[in-house]
């Protein structure tokens, strides 16, 4: 199953580069240009270019100096007010464009058409913004002998891989729980349960152009560090036992004693 999942995504690279796509890749909430211009360099002043996402939603449109939200309507809600084109750079044949605060759901395959040139010019540009996370790790149980260690890594995307590690960087059996969350991004908690005094890192790696983050816990199990004092207290125990018995051991002596001695006297007045 794994492998021809592997496959899918080999092959989904390889349509990707064969097909020519230029490929953009940006962080959330950063401004980001989506380039197009015509090899020719020719003029587009009062040409129209218009720019889709996925095929099928409006993301901007010029048309002789007419723009969305200024003579043209029909623009999609999730691009309003956050597309702008480069006023300067028409004459260049440069109908580049810039989305502002990149989100998640940015994401996607642009098309640049300039449906009435002749021959009919497109390009196409594959936005891949990215939410890059860091973990947040914590012990969450400790007994004596254990201790339950878990790494939060919230609202992530591309869906991170979270890792559990012991200080010689040995990955650790742990459980991972995967709940959604907004726009296409994924909430991962993994749990793992330690034996050993030590310090562990949960560590989040994500494609594209986030750098690997890492959190740390120091965890001091107390179970086996006790081991050597369980003699020690014994002995205590012990000593303090030995004495409190021969102290009513004595007492009882003493008591009988005295007590036979009381008795004695009567018996010997007879
Ligand atoms: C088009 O204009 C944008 C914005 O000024 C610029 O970043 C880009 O390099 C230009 N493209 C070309 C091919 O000159």
């Amino acid at each position: 199953m794994e492998l021809i999942l592997l496959l899918f995504v080999v092959c989904g690279l390889l349509i990707t580069a064969a097909d020519g796509n230029t490929l953009v890749k940006v962080e959330s909430y950063s401004d980001v240009v989506l380039p197009c211009s015509l090899s020719s360099k020719e003029n587009i002043e009062s040409k129209l270019f218009d720019w889709k996402k996925d095929g099928h939603i409006e993301v901007f449109m010029y048309d002789g100096g007419l723009i969305y939200g200024n003579g043209l309507s029909g623009q999609d809600k999730q691009f309003e007010g956050r597309v702008s084109h480069f006023g300067d750079e028409l004459k260049n044949g440069n109908a580049s464009i810039k989305i502002t605060k990149a989100k998640v759901s940015d994401s996607g395959i642009y098309s640049c058409d300039f449906p009435r040139l002749q021959p009919r010019q497109t390009f196409n540009i594959q936005l891949v913004v990215s939410a890059c996370r860091t973990p947040s790790a914590k012990p969450i149980e400790a007994s004596d002998d254990r201790s339950v260690l878990q790494c939060v890594v919230g609202g992530a995307s591309p869906r991170p891989k979270v890792e559990w590690r012991d200080s010689s960087g040995q990955i650790l059996p742990a459980e991972e729980t995967e709940v959604p969350g907004k726009e296409n991004s994924v909430n991962i908690i993994l749990k793992t349960t330690v034996t050993k005094t030590g310090i562990y890192s949960c560590v989040v790696t994500q494609e594209g152009i986030c750098h690997q983050a890492i959190d740390e816990v120091t965890v001091h199990i107390t179970g086996p560090e006790k081991t050597p004092g369980i003699p020690y207290g014994w002995i205590v125990t012990v000593g303090v036992l030995a004495v409190a018995l021969f102290a009513s051991f004595v007492a009882v002596c003493y008591f009988k004693n005295k007590l036979e001695g009381r008795t004695a006297v009567p018996q010997g007045e007879h």
